[in-house]
């Protein structure tokens, strides 16, 4: 079973090409992605009318290309995914309509995918997959939680963050040190010339006893240190963002080892765009060793946003027979899809 995937649900136009047979782990044939990051640099982050612009541009000839990489035509594929949510509307209903179309020209049936569980599978993809069940730190621009992962789509929150995710801390932070967008990288480049130890910055909820998050109050703490250095921010630049990454890498480290002990499995995934960390993954890689814990990552190119994520997700659905591809178009995309639709397989069916 060939299954084509389509992300476009921010910033990155992703295709990619997924088989299945069996039930053995499906394997990725090809995948080509667009970064928007260098049209939207100029406003300081994303612009969603010029994002779904873009989108419409790219997902045809990236469309092309992986069938082309991976030797194979329109009609060799069998199901066409897309992302249907969360994300921009706008942006969502490209990749939903060309995936829609493309369906109804083939007489080929479509799949909506919900963009966190893409992320949440994307670790399938690379070539040490892990075996379930897991503990899952999902940690993208918006979202931050942890997961009880017993099989495809069937998912147990254990914490959640409840005002700002940690890429957002990552960016929020970055752009009051005048870094650029996409603040994550940027902050955690500098952050390698400087000093974690140099500011002592809040780790709200450290100690909070449950698997909660909360960054908000970081940012804050960040700009305050900022105001206080004043012309000797410059000099501190590299300090300040080495200290922000401590504090956000510290939370999301002993929360996860807090889930792992009281979930009591000994397997961790990480997934989201801030998975791509290289602090992060150094300290979860050390925490978990001393605990025999084993950790997976998606590939690093794999982290963001791609297609492969969305075709990988789908694929398993399928094979594990929690949804069906359907030939219905209506293309209804959820720009604010409900998080606990994700949550315990509930209501995760197509439209
Ligand atoms: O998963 P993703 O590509 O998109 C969403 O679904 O949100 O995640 C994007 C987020 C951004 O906040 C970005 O700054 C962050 O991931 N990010 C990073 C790194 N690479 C991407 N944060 C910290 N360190 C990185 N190396
Ligand atoms: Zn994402």
């Amino acid at each position: 079973m060939l299954i084509l995937g389509i992300e476009s649900s921010c910033d990155e136009t992703g295709v990619a090409l997924v088989e299945a047979a069996g039930a053995g782990v499906p394997a990725l044939r090809a995948h080509a992605l667009h970064s928007q990051i260098q049209m939207h640099q100029a406003y300081g982050g994303v612009v969603p009318e010029l994002a779904s612009r873009d989108h419409i541009r790219r997902v045809l000839p990236l469309t092309e290309q992986v069938l082309a990489e991976a030797g194979r035509g329109l009609p060799d594929l069998d199901v066409v995914a897309y992302t249907r949510g969360p994300g921009l509307a706008g942006a969502l209903l490209v990749g939903a309509g060309v995936a829609c179309a493309l369906g109804a020209a083939l007489d080929k049936p479509v799949l909506g995918v919900h963009h966190l569980e893409g992320h949440l599978l994307s670790p399938f993809l690379s070539a040490d997959p892990p075996e379930f069940p897991f503990v899952a730190l999902l940690v993208s621009g918006g979202h931050t939680q942890l997961m009880r992962v017993d099989g495809v789509g069937r998912y147990q929150l254990l914490g959640e963050t409840i005002d700002d995710a940690a890429g957002e801390a990552f960016d929020k932070s970055a752009k009051l040190l005048g870094l650029g967008y996409p603040g994550g990288p940027a902050l955690s480049r500098l952050a390698e010339q400087g000093d974690p130890a140099a500011f002592k910055l809040p780790r709200p909820l450290l100690h909070s006893g449950d698997l909660d998050f909360s960054f908000a109050g970081l940012k804050t703490a960040v700009m305050t240190q900022a105001r206080k250095l004043g012309d000797a921010l410059e000099a501190r630049k590299a300090d300040l963002a080495a200290s922000t990454q401590a504090a956000i890498v510290d939370v999301l480290v002993k929360k996860s080892l807090a889930a792992l002990q009281e979930s009591g499995l000994r397997r961790l995934v990480v997934a989201g765009g801030v998975g791509a960390n290289r602090e992060l993954r150094q300290q979860l890689d050390a925490a978990c060793a001393r605990r025999g814990v084993r950790v997976h990552y998606p590939e690093l190119s794999l982290c963001t946003d791609n297609g492969a994520m969305i075709a990988m997700a789908a694929a398993m659905r399928l094979q594990a027979g929690v949804q069906q591809a359907r030939r219905a178009y209506a293309f209804d995309v959820q720009p604010r899809w409900p998080l606990d639709a994700l949550v315990a397989g509930r209501s995760l069916s197509s439209p």
